[in-house]
């Protein structure tokens, strides 16, 4: 690739990443900085979107037009969907959809976009085989691939969490990942979403996610610099 992108939502999930980035130029556009610079001397744009889908979206088209991405991996911490996956563990994606797109009224399924060729964004093979090598090295057993959620909703409840799971079948839930991967289909850029379980979306996720955010952030970073190493 010739330039990738990486990005984050929270300053601790692009802080590792940050403290490592060589010959840094940093640049502001629509509000979010970005810092060019190398890294394991590949040419990489490094970026702390902001939460939630709009910003994510923005960011990432920002990431292509202006800095000529050809490449996004998302670095970060979810709250766990699937009930095999404990704190810490590693969800990398093989697709992703907007959980909280609701057209059912009109008999949509739910996280489908109306009159849209595709609501699940697929990630790109490459991008996926080098993040399971990643997390084979790093972190055996505890990597899955999956689909994950995103919405504009931290989700802190059993019931909620239930219903994403039997409903949609996804590994996690966060808020920025299936904008990204929505705004990379549209430009035809490969993509993947890497995330650490920092709770398990449940009554105890706030508590969880206080506690454990930075350390599963770290956790995706390990993956993300072991990709990078590899490409
Ligand atoms: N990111 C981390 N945990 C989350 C949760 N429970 N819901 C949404 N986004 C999250």
């Amino acid at each position: 690739y010739g330039t990738i992108g990486i990005m984050g939502a929270m300053q601790e999930e692009i802080e590792l990443l940050l403290a490592q980035l060589d010959n840094r130029l940093t640049e502001q556009h629509a509000g979010i900085t970005y810092h060019r610079g190398e890294f394991q001397g590949k040419k990489v744009v490094l970026t702390r979107s902001g939460v939630g889908k709009v910003n994510a979206a923005v960011c990432t088209q920002i990431l292509i037009d202006r800095f000529g991405a050809d490449a996004i991996i998302f670095t970060g911490v979810a709250g766990a969907v699937d009930p095999q996956l404990n704190i810490g563990d590693i969800v990398i994606s093989t697709s992703s959809l907007q959980h909280d797109v609701d057209v059912t009224a009109l008999g949509f399924p739910r996280g489908t976009i109306p009159y849209q060729e595709v609501s699940e964004y697929p990630s790109d093979s490459g991008l996926i085989a080098l993040a399971e090598a990643a997390g084979q090295k790093v972190y055996a057993d505890r990597c899955l691939t999956g689909k994950v959620l995103s919405g504009d909703q931290f989700i802190a409840d059993r019931s909620t969490v239930k219903g994403l799971y039997d409903e949609l079948g996804g590994a996690c839930t966060e808020m920025e990942g299936a904008s990204v991967a929505q705004v990379c289909y549209m430009n035809n850029i490969p993509h993947v979403i890497i995330r650490s379980m920092s709770d398990k979306a449940d009554g105890s996720a706030h508590v969880n996610f206080a506690e454990f955010t930075v350390e599963a952030a770290n956790r995706s970073f390990a993956i993300v610099n072991e990709m990078v190493k590899a490409l």
